[in-house]
């Protein structure tokens, strides 16, 4: 009995702080392929494998560099996979003008092909590691480059990331030598935004990008874990199709009788509408990001945000609803929040 606890002490102390495992603990997701083809290969297609990708990957995948810049003057991009990339000198630090020094826009977005600012002519070191990265410790300089703040064992999000160092497990294949998260929080660690806590912060109409557990902590889901509805190796838009289905049935069937039930669009077009932000807004109340706050408040009056001032510093927060004109007007442009409003109140008691 004793000597069990011990156990569990040990593997509790050494899976939840890896950084304290030794960096050769931890094998590469390479090396879980033989055994986990299926979740290696959903793995690749997500977007945490990508999250940091050096020069040599990067160049193959077509993207555009910022003014003046060849592939030679690269040594990382970030991200590139689903929504924008950004790039990394030779000496480490994310670029923020073209190559000779001037002004120019150094963030490529993917869905529309333009580029954004982003942080314009400042030296800006790569300090994103907590949340990019394999077994991130904030010590010392990745590659020996200047501008790369902290060392890891892998770049991108890999297997041990979330499962911890893979060793022990290879010497002895079984459950007992590999941990498993299910909380949201194992997520939420870097799907997150000043904390964990139910305030999403905004900034220009819209939320900002990666907030989900802000959200959902904010929403009415808040007690339900992310892999409730999201196989975790799998791209979001591979979710399933009917996965309000299978905890709200009543509404989906009644639901799929009505003139927008019918013509096909999906729960999430009203209760996840594109209220966040990452690198484009398309429209007015149309950003990228889908919301995970899902309750709708049908008051025409209601307000999406609010500010809260802190030692003489103003900061924009979501509430916990999603309004109309975000929830209905992508759709119904020529509309506005009154109508909306007067549509919405018992949607799903209409036919
Ligand atoms: C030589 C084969 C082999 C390799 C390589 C391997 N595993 Fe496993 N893995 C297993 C076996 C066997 C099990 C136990 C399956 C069972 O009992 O259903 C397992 C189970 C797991 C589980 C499920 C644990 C649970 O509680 O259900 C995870 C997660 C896992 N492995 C992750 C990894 C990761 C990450 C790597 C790479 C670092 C890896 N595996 C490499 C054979 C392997
Ligand atoms: C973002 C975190 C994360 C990453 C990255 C990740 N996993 Fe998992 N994995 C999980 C979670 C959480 C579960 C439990 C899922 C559940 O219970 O529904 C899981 C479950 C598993 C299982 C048990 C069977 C299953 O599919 O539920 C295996 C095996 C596994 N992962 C292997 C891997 C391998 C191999 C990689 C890398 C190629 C990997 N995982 C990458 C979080 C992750
Ligand atoms: C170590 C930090 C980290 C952890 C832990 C983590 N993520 Fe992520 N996640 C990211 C980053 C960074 C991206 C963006 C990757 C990219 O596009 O380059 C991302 C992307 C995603 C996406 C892809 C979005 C899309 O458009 O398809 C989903 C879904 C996702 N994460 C879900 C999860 C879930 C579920 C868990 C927990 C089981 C989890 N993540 C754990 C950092 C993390
Ligand atoms: C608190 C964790 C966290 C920090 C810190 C963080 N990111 Fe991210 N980042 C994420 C997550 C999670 C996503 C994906 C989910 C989302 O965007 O809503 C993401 C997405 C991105 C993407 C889009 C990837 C793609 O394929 O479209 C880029 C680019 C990016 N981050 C760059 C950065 C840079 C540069 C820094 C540091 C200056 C940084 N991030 C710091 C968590 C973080
Ligand atoms: C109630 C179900 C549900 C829960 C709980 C949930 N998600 Fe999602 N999530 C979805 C659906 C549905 C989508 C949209 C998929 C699509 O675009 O087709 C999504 C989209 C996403 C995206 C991509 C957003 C975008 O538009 O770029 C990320 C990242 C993500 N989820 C992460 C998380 C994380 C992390 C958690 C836990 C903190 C979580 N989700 C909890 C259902 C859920
Ligand atoms: C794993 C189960 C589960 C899934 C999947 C799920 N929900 Fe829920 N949902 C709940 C629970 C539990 C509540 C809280 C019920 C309550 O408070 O009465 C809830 C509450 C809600 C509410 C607020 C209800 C109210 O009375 O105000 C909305 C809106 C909602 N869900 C929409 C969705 C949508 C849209 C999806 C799909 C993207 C979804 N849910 C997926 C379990 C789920
Ligand atoms: C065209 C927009 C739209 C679509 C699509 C939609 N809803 Fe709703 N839903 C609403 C609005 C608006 C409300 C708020 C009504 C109110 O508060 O009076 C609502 C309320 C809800 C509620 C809580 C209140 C209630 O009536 O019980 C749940 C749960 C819900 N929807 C689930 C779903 C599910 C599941 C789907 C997909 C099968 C879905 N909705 C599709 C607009 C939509
Ligand atoms: C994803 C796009 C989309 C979203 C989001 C959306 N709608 Fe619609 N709506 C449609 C389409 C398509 C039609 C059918 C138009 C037609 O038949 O001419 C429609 C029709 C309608 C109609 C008239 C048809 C009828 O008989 O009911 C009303 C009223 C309406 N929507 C209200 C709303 C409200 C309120 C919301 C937000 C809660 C909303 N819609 C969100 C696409 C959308």
């Amino acid at each position: 009995m004793e000597k069990k606890l011990l156990l569990l002490v040990i593997f509790g102390i050494s899976f939840s702080l890896p950084s304290l495992a030794l960096a050769n603990d931890y094998v590469g997701s390479e090396s879980c392929f033989e055994c986990h083809a299926e979740q290696y290969n959903k793995w690749q297609a997500s977007g945490h494998p990508w999250k940091l990708r050096t020069a040599d990957k990067a160049r193959y995948a077509k993207l555009p560099l910022p003014p003046g810049y060849a592939w030679d003057d690269i040594s990382y991009v970030i991200g590139g996979a689903i929504k924008k990339a950004r790039y990394i000198d030779k000496q480490g630090y994310i670029i923020t003008t073209a190559k000779d020094g001037s002004e120019a826009k150094t963030q490529y977005n993917l869905e529309d092909g333009s580029w954004s600012f982003y942080h314009k002519g400042e030296k800006k070191p790569y300090k994103c590691g907590p949340c990019h990265m394999t077994a991130y410790s904030p010590e010392g300089h990745q590659d020996n480059l200047e501008g790369m703040i902290g060392t890891w064992a892998e770049d991108g999000i890999s297997c041990e990331e979330c499962h911890g160092p893979g060793m022990e497990h290879l010497r002895k294949p079984s459950k007992e030598t590999i941990k498993i998260d299910t909380t949201a929080d194992a997520c939420g660690k870097c799907h997150q935004r000043g904390g964990m806590g139910p305030e999403p912060p905004a900034k220009g109409g819209f939320i900002r990008h990666h907030e989900q557990i802000n959200e959902l902590k904010a929403g009415v889901h808040k007690d339900l874990n992310c892999i409730d509805c999201h196989n975790p190796h799998e791209r979001a838009i591979l979710t399933s199709k009917d996965i309000c289905a299978e905890c709200h049935d009543g509404i989906a069937q009644s639901y799929a009788k009505t003139t927008h039930g019918e013509q096909g669009t999906g729960c999430i077009e009203c209760h996840m509408p594109k209220a966040g932000k990452s690198a484009i807004s398309v429209a007015s109340y149309t950003g990228d990001v889908r919301t995970h706050i899902f309750k709708i408040n049908t008051d025409a009056n209601a307000e999406m945000f609010k500010e809260v001032e802190e030692k003489g510093k103003k900061t924009l927060f979501a509430k916990n609803a999603v309004t109309v004109e975000y929830t209905c007007l992508s759709c119904h442009g020529s509309r506005d929040k009154d109508w909306a409003a007067k549509h919405a109140k018992n949607f799903h008691a209409m036919k």
